[in-house]
């Protein structure tokens, strides 16, 4: 598989099967993200896979409730990746004071996306997301304040194989060569 294709077959999973993921094919999604560019190298984030079903039932329900529940789907994740972040180290601090732009961010989404892609490339089904309750997640695990949690990953075997379609613009919409308007 070359890396385009890699990139068409990573989809959005919310139903998965009940087939057991292997420590090593996690270790491997995280040793992708460990690899991840970031601002000045500060690698401000660190994942907390959960797996075991009380812990992980606790945080599906940070995802969802009576009004919006379209996270539900967490339930059935065989595993749960809370991705925190630190606000990077002293350089990135500083240079997010001055340009405004959120480094940290930035890196948590480009180390998560070399997780999903590996775990793709895995035959694993990822969603991420970001639609959490902050305050209670970070109580079930214990977190100190200076950590926040920036993003989930909810992993396992898609329960189907088919791959969809990708709904998105199209290249001349969100690009451009030189000065040519969009
Ligand atoms: C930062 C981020 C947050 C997301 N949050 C959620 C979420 O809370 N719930 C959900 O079901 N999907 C979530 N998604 C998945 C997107 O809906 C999905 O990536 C998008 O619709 C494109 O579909 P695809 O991933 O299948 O290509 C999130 C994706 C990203 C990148």
């Amino acid at each position: 598989m070359n890396f385009l294709e890699l990139v068409k077959i990573r989809q959005s999973v919310r139903e998965y099967s009940n087939i057991p993921i292997e420590k090593e094919t996690i270790d491997r999604c995280l040793e992708a993200a460990r690899l991840s560019p970031s601002a000045c190298n500060s690698q401000p984030w660190s994942f907390m896979i959960i797996d075991t079903p009380e812990l992980r039932d606790k945080i599906a329900r940070s995802t969802f409730n009576e009004l919006v529940s379209f996270n539900k789907f967490s339930l059935n994740a065989p595993i749960l990746v809370v991705v925190t972040a630190t606000k990077g180290n002293l350089k990135t601090k500083v240079g997010q004071m001055i340009t405004s732009i959120p480094y940290y961010l930035i890196d948590i989404g480009i180390a998560a996306e070399h997780f999903c892609l590996q775990a793709a490339e895995e035959g694993l089904g990822t969603c991420m997301i970001g639609w959490f309750n902050e305050k209670k997640i970070k109580k079930h695990l214990h977190m100190s304040k200076d950590k926040m949690v920036a993003l989930l990953i909810a992993v396992g075997y898609p329960k189907s194989e088919s791959i969809r379609n990708k709904k998105r613009k199209p290249i001349s919409e969100m690009s451009t060569f030189n000065l040519t308007d969009l």
